[in-house]
Formats: C-alpha cells, sequence, structure tokens
C-alpha cells in the first residue's frame, strides 16, 4: 500500500477484516507499506498491522514478495503509480478518482490491460448492502423503465475560511475540489445504477479564494503549517444536469459548504413503477415505493438492508444488527481477491474509473463553454 493516512486507515482496516467476515479463495496479507517520511510510516505499520516500510514507492515494485499494490494516495501520483505497478505486473487497486485528467486515465487504463493484471478503482459505495439492493430491484426492473436520478454529495468540512490549504485544494495535486473528490463518487452510483451518461451541463463556485497554508493530519482533519496564505484554485461545489444513453435525466450536486451535513451522499431514483432513495448516513436503509401497492397503503417503505437476501449481508451478523461505512471497503475487497483468483477486473475497474474522468472532465468543459457538452466529445478513443 502506497500513502497511510485517511484512506490508508480504511484499507487495511479492509484486508485486515477480509478474512474475519469472508470465505475469500484469496487472503490479504499486509506486507509492506510505503511513505515518504520513516517515523510516520513506521508507526503507521506497526499501528495498522503491516510486517514491513518502505520510504520509497518503487521499492515495493522490487519487491517479489508482493503480488498488489493499493494506491491511497492523492491524485496527482496515481497515474504514476499505477502504471508503474502494471509495468512490474503486479494487481491494481487505486483510490479514485483514477486521475487527475482523462489523457492520464486513458494511460492507466491502457498500462493495466497490456500487462493483463487485475485492476480495480475504490468507488467503495457501490458495496453498501443498500446500493447493491437498488441495483437489484433495477436490474429486476421493479421500476420500470428509469426517468430521473438526483444525486447529491452535501458535506461541510472547509467551511471555516481558517480551514487550511490542503492537498485537496491545490489543482496542482487533486486536480479539482468537490468535484473530483465527491461528485465522482455520486456520479459512480449514477453509472452503476442508471446507466451511461451522453451529456452534461455544469458550473462550480469557490467561496473561499485564499487560506491558511496547511496539511491534512488524517481523516478530514488538517492543521495550518506557516502563516502563509495561498489562493483556492478549484471548485468549493460543483452542481450540473445530465442526460443519460438510455433516455433518462440527472441532477447532480457536490459540496463541501452544506453546513450540518457532515457525509451526506444521497440519491433518489424514480421509474415508470416506483422509486427508491438512500443516504449513506442511514446507509442500511432503502426507500422503496411502488406503484403497484394497493391504494391507500402506497407510500416508501424503508427496507433495512441486513437480511440475508441482501449482498453481503449474510457475511456480517443477523439481520437488524446493522454494519457502516468500513464494511463498504471489506466487501470491495472481496472482490478484488476473488478476480485476482479468477484473473477478471471486477466492476468498478479502471474502464470504469475512465468512464467517470470523463464526465468529470465533459462538466468541466461545460463549465468553462457555458453549455452543454457531450460525454463522445471528451473521449479520445
Ligand atoms: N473512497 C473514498 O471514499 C475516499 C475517501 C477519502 C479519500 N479518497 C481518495 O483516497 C486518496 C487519498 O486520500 P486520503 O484522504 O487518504 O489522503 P490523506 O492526505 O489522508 O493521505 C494521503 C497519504 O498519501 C501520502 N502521500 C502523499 N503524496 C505522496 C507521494 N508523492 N508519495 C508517497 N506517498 C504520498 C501521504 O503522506 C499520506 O500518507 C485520494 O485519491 C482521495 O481522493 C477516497
Amino acid at each position: 500500500m502506497i500513502g497511510y493516512k485517511f484512506m490508508g486507515k480504511a484499507h487495511s482496516n479492509g484486508y485486515r477484516n477480509l478474512p474475519y467476515f469472508f470465505d475469500t479463495p484469496a487472503v490479504p496479507v499486509l506486507q509492506a507499506i510505503a511513505g515518504r517520511d520513516e517515523q510516520g510510516v513506521k508507526a503507521a505499520a506497526e499501528t495498522m498491522g503491516w510486517a514491513s516500510y518502505e520510504t520509497d514507492w518503487r521499492r515495493l515494485l522490487e519487491r517479489d514478495d508482493i503480488d498488489v499494490i493499493d494506491i491511497v494516495t492523492p491524485n496527482n501520483v496515481h497515474a504514476e503509480m499505477a502504471i508503474a505497478a502494471a509495468e512490474a505486473g503486479k494487481h491494481v487497486l487505486c483510490e479514485k478518482p483514477l486521475a487527475m485528467t482523462v489523457e492520464q486515465a486513458k494511460r492507466m487504463v491502457d498500462a493495466v490491460k497490456k500487462a493483463g493484471v487485475v485492476h480495480m478503482i475504490c468507488h467503495n459505495y457501490r458495496f453498501a448492502p443498500a446500493v447493491q439492493f437498488a441495483k437489484k430491484l433495477i436490474e429486476e426492473g421493479r421500476l420500470g423503465k428509469i426517468y430521473h436520478i438526483r444525486a447529491q454529495y452535501l458535506q461541510d468540512w472547509i467551511m471555516d475560511p481558517k480551514f487550511p490549504l490542503v492537498w485537496r485544494l491545490r489543482k496542482e495535486v487533486t486536480g479539482s475540489g468537490a468535484h473530483g473528490d465527491i461528485a465522482a463518487h455520486i456520479l459512480d452510483l449514477a453509472r452503476f445504477l442508471v446507466g451511461e451518461f451522453s451529456e452534461v451541463v455544469g458550473m462550480m463556485e469557490t467561496f473561499i479564494k485564499e487560506r491558511p497554508l496547511g496539511e491534512m493530519t488524517g481523516g478530514l482533519n488538517a492543521s495550518a503549517n506557516s502563516g502563509k496564505m495561498g489562493q483556492v484554485d478549484v471548485d468549493d461545489c460543483s452542481a450540473f444536469l445530465a442526460r443519460f444513453e438510455n433516455g433518462a435525466v440527472g441532477v447532480f450536486e457536490a459540496t463541501r459548504f452544506a453546513a450540518g451535513n457532515r457525509n451526506g451522499n444521497r440519491f433518489e431514483i424514480n421509474g415508470e413503477k416506483g422509486s427508491i432513495r438512500w443516504d449513506l448516513e442511514n446507509m442500511n436503509n432503502l426507500q422503496v415505493y411502488l406503484t403497484d401497492d394497493e391504494p391507500g397503503l402506497q407510500g416508501f417503505r424503508t427496507i433495512n438492508c441486513t437480511e440475508e437476501h441482501h449482498p453481503y449481508a449474510g457475511a456480517y451478523w443477523p439481520a437488524g444488527h446493522i454494519i457502516g461505512y468500513e464494511h463498504t471497503f471489506i466487501n470491495l475487497m472481496k472482490e478484488f481477491m476473488e478476480g485476482i483468483v479468477n484473473g477478471t477486473s471486477p466492476a468498478p475497474n479502471f474502464e470504469d474509473g475512465y468512464r467517470n474522468q470523463l464526465v468529470l472532465a465533459s462538466v468541466e468543459k461545460s463549465v468553462e463553454t457555458g453549455s452543454w457538452v457531450k460525454i463522445s466529445e471528451v473521449d479520445p478513443s
């Protein structure tokens, strides 16, 4: 694993707990993590249960006791690391967004395909049992033809103007702001549940244009590291309308300025025969409305997706004994390990990351031009 802070902790926990809950054909061995700061990476290895550490991530690629590279570093280094890992014959799990640009994402897809390694991108929210159950209902035709998706990813952790200018607010490291960070997640859910985007029109805004320089310290915490100020050059919020290839339409909003919303990742999907709603902060539940229900009894019902009938749920606890955020990573890693054994790259893989990047780029182009952009306009392939 390369990097060891917020996602480093989430992924380490995922690998450690995978064999505890699932009878997986490949059991991850936490062999080595890499980080630039020896003291920090050594402490992280001890806390998170890794057998060894390296201070140069390239050393991991030279080691023949390592089969998989997991990239949990900022976005500006995903491409370099993933391509080098593939060239070294290692399977790759990469955090989202896949890359900074469509061109980088394309090179990453080409590299994993050429090397024949297994690849996935960590859109973990697909793996909430309630989201998987929503997918099953849609595939079974229970909602009929899909008309709408409206999805929001609402956070508030950078609202304080004194919150430092960390890597997530610097374009050269992150690519974009709320857009690539959290809109990427809801548009992945939309691709998963509704289908491929065909065109988008968007807007973005940066509310706080200057902040004190600083660094992330773990989770979504940060500290200022000098008295200096710097310019914010990414979006604080991104909003866009979309059309899908199957005729559905979508409304999307991602912001880190929605006071009181800590991690409000939500969607509602409306079809000709009913609707579903999901909210990460109440992630075990799926709200389902079916137009076939008897008049007088119609209304949204709440399905607690913790039964054995619900994807992944049976691996954990008895019905009603809820699971949490960290289990989405465990479920994703189960698919990744099975993919490695079978030689297939389960979705969401780098192809999905590439398609996601196309939508991100189309919205960015639309913000520049002030007009609708077809996804095909930014797709070099
Ligand atoms: N799937 C999700 O829900 C989710 C949530 C948060 C973050 N992410 C993604 O995970 C990635 C990491 O985010 P994070 O929140 O863990 O960030 P973080 O700041 O908490 O941790 C980043 C880690 O990368 C290391 N690092 C930075 N540059 C490096 C380099 N050049 N070489 C080696 N190590 C380097 C840092 O030292 C740190 O250990 C990002 O791509 C982010 O978008 C995904």
